[in-house]
């Protein structure tokens, strides 16, 4: 039976949340802040690029089932379900999170419960945190002990974030009550029918889950671009190392690509916040390896900087280096703690007159770095290029071929931060090949 439900805040999280509980077949609105957004979304229209969000949107916009407002009062008094999606960025000057945005939709929502509601967070949060809202909760909702918290991480993945709602790999209920439980399994009846693996646990747990969840996978990225580092050292290469180590089935082939390293709006910040929280906690030493898994991934970015000034002979200054990629990773506009454009701007910083090109997130990456150069196209960014990075391996870039690449740059030089070309066939074609972790060829 469909149910009413809100998603408050509708970010890169709450806008694919919402489009998807219209596509389980309940009755949605999205709440923001952000009146543009609103519009956007109430017009059918994605405001980021995401693979598939697009024609769900307009599917249950058009449907009358999908509706967004910047009210507060309109959700309050429509929602039994309403949904946490607001973004815990890094705060500024720390490594903790920022809580104000969740704090200030809680604020926001609680005036208008008037009647029994359940608020399920989905925000990535340090642990402790739902029992601190509950309580906030309990203070300001009129519903008082009616309206209950439980807590219900999200595990999608930009690019494919909209297969991830629908299909996660797994659902977890953190609760107080049974109760609470039963309406959360009524939201996801058809995600369970389809077999999908339920974790119904208490909400630190559920909190806990989810950063410990994005840790476990930083750690394989910096596992392997530390061996690519062992690997520099030692002219062995990481690839076929990495290939070898995936054949057991322990240890498995899933993120453990070495090249430039994580990036985006929530390894780097979740892995940052995890270790000052459990610090909070008194777990002081548990969790001191993932400031290293910080370390070894930050380190990947310098690499690719000294590789480019290696192939240019020594120094950077003056030399035109187009970068290929802005995006944290392919597949999203994505622009945050990109490692592609840390390079992009390290490299502009130096001197080298950088120019830029992603297929969707020049425009992201030029209000974020307006002094860098941006091209349209690749074909424009890499003409008269003395140096070429693939930083984010778009298919796109993936594909080039080098002998149609080679005509259009002033050198054939290219550093692979990504792993993503075959090297001889790049080094047949004259091109100067750099991967990460890996000999180059000869
Ligand atoms: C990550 C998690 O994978 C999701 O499960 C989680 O829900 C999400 O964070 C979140 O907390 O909201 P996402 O940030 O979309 O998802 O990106 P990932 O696909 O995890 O990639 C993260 C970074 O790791 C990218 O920069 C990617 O290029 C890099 N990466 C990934 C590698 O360098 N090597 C690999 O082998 C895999």
């Amino acid at each position: 039976m469909a149910l009413r439900i809100t998603v408050i805040g509708t970010g890169y999280l709450g806008a694919v949340h919402a489009a998807g509980m219209a596509e389980l077949g309940h009755d949605v609105i999205g709440v923001d802040v952000d009146e543009r957004k609103v519009d956007t979304l109430n017009a059918g229209r994605a405001p980021f690029f995401e693979p598939g969000l697009e024609p769900l949107l307009a599917k249950h916009v058009g449907s009358g089932r999908l509706r967004f407002t910047t009210s507060f009062a309109e959700a309050g008094e429509f929602g039994d379900v309403h949904f946490l999606c607001v973004g815990t960025p890094q705060q500024p000057g720390s490594r903790g999170a920022d809580l104000r945005y969740v704090d200030a939709a809680i604020d926001a929502l609680a005036p208008h419960l008037q009647r029994p509601a359940l608020i399920a967070g989905k925000s990535t949060v340090p642990v402790g945190t739902a029992e601190r809202l509950a309580a906030r909760l309990a203070a300001k909702a009129p519903a008082m002990e009616e309206v209950h918290l439980a807590w219900n991480p999200e595990f999608l993945r930009e690019g494919f974030a909209v297969e991830d709602t629908l299909r996660p790999d797994r659902l977890v209920l953190g609760v107080t009550s049974r109760t609470d439980a039963a309406v959360l399994e009524r939201v996801y009846a058809k995600v369970l029918q389809a077999g999908t693996p339920l974790v119904v646990t208490d909400m630190p747990t559920a909190e806990l889950v989810k950063v410990a969840a994005n840790s476990f996978l930083a750690t394989k990225i910096s596992f392997i671009n530390a061996m690519a580092e062992v690997c520099e050292a030692a002219g062995a290469d990481v690839v076929e190392l990495s290939q070898a180590l995936s054949y057991d089935e322990r240890i498995g082939g899933k993120f453990l690509r070495a090249g430039l390293g994580f990036g985006g709006g929530c390894l780097p910040k979740d892995i940052r916040a995890f270790t000052t929280r459990a610090a909070e906690l008194g777990a002081h030493e548990a969790l001191n390896f993932l400031r290293e898994v910080d370390e070894v991934n930050m380190r990947r970015r310098s690499r690719v900087v000294d590789l480019v000034r290696e192939l240019l002979g020594g120094s950077v200054l003056g030399a035109k280096v187009a970068v290929l990629g802005a995006a944290f990773k392919p597949s999203t506009d994505d622009v945050r703690d990109s490692p592609a454009l840390n390079v992009a701007a390290t490299l502009h910083l130096a001197g080298s007159q950088v120019v830029v090109h992603d297929p969707e997130a020049n425009a992201n990456a030029a209000a974020k770095f307006p002094t860098l150069s941006y091209a349209a196209t690749a074909a424009e960014a890499v003409a008269g290029a003395d140096v070429v990075v693939l930083a984010t391996e778009w298919e796109q870039f993936t594909s080039m071929d080098p002998v149609e690449l080679g005509q259009q740059v002033e050198y054939r030089r290219i550093v692979d931060a990504r792993n993503a070309l075959d090297p001889q066939r790049w080094a047949d074609a004259g091109w100067a090949y750099r991967g990460m972790g890996r000999p180059a060829p000869t």
